[in-house]
């Protein structure tokens, strides 16, 4: 095949309706140009970042909308938006595997052209990283403190499945599906560049195993633990059988 006019020909003329409305044109215009990529990784690196960019645009804005929605307590607009947003998660994590693809060699002659760049500079991340203070403020607003509930309440003493519990199940998901990005990001990490090495910031990837400890909404981990503990309390810490003695 003649590389050089699919190069040309690959971003389209930027004429028709479908070029001029998704802006094709500029958007496969995002990557380098073919012929300086380092290696035949560099475009998928790009595109990989650029596309967790799109999707984190996505889950940014719709957690926007569900902050509206939980303050008018409009449950079903609210959990068919965490939806979308656990779904847009999962293509996050999902997309990782396409760099398990590139050998550690080709990533570290990809990684002499990023400069002081790193992952801690998304700004789609950094947003993420914001919201969901004031996502629990709406929720303990208007779906606790509003109805005289807790998140006890809602999980065990008045446990009946309702509203405030299955938002705060979706909430839950959104912070578990974070740190399994989290996770498999360090599994890449551990797979591309290993984990002992000193990042380009010059620090040690152990930071990372702090993010892995941060839960967004700590009090919906928080009451597993406890109601574990207090219904342990009926049977003691050492259980009988329930096959009987013998
Ligand atoms: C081979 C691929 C990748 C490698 C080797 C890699 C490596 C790293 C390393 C070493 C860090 C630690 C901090 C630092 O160096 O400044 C980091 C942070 C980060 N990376 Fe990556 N990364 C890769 C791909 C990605 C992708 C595809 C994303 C997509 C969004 C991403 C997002 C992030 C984010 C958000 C952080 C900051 C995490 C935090 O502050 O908790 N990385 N990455």
């Amino acid at each position: 095949m003649d590389r050089e006019h699919f190069y040309a020909t690959m971003n389209g003329e930027g004429t028709l309706d479908y070029e001029i409305y998704l802006n094709t044109k500029r958007l496969l215009s995002c990557q380098k140009d073919f012929h300086d990529f380092c290696n035949q990784d560099e475009l998928q690196f790009q595109l990989v970042h650029q596309a967790e960019e799109l999707w984190m645009k996505l889950i940014a804005s719709t957690l926007l909308d569900i902050d509206d929605y939980l303050q008018e307590e409009n449950t079903n607009r609210v959990l068919t938006l965490f939806k979308r947003v656990h779904i847009a998660q999962k293509l996050m994590i999902d997309q990782l595997a396409l760099l398990e693809t590139m050998s550690p060699k080709e990533y570290q002659e990809i990684r002499l052209g990023l400069g002081n760049g790193s992952g801690q500079e998304s700004p789609g991340f950094r947003t993420l990283l914001k919201m969901p203070v004031p996502l629990w403020q709406s929720f303990k607003a208007h779906y606790l403190d509003h109805h005289g509930l807790t998140v006890e309440k809602i999980y065990d003493a008045e446990y009946r499945h309702c509203d405030a519990y299955v938002v705060a199940e979706a909430l839950a998901e959104f912070d578990e599906l974070f740190q399994k990005f989290r996770y498999h990001h360090l599994q890449l990490i551990h797979r591309t560049i290993g984990l002992g090495a000193k990042s380009l910031k010059g620090r040690s990837v152990e930071i990372l195993n702090e993010g892995l400890r941060i839960k967004f909404f700590p009090e919906l981990w928080e009451i597993r633990n406890k109601m574990t503990d207090s219904w342990g309390k009926s049977y003691g810490v050492v259980r009988e059988s329930i096959g009987g003695h013998h």
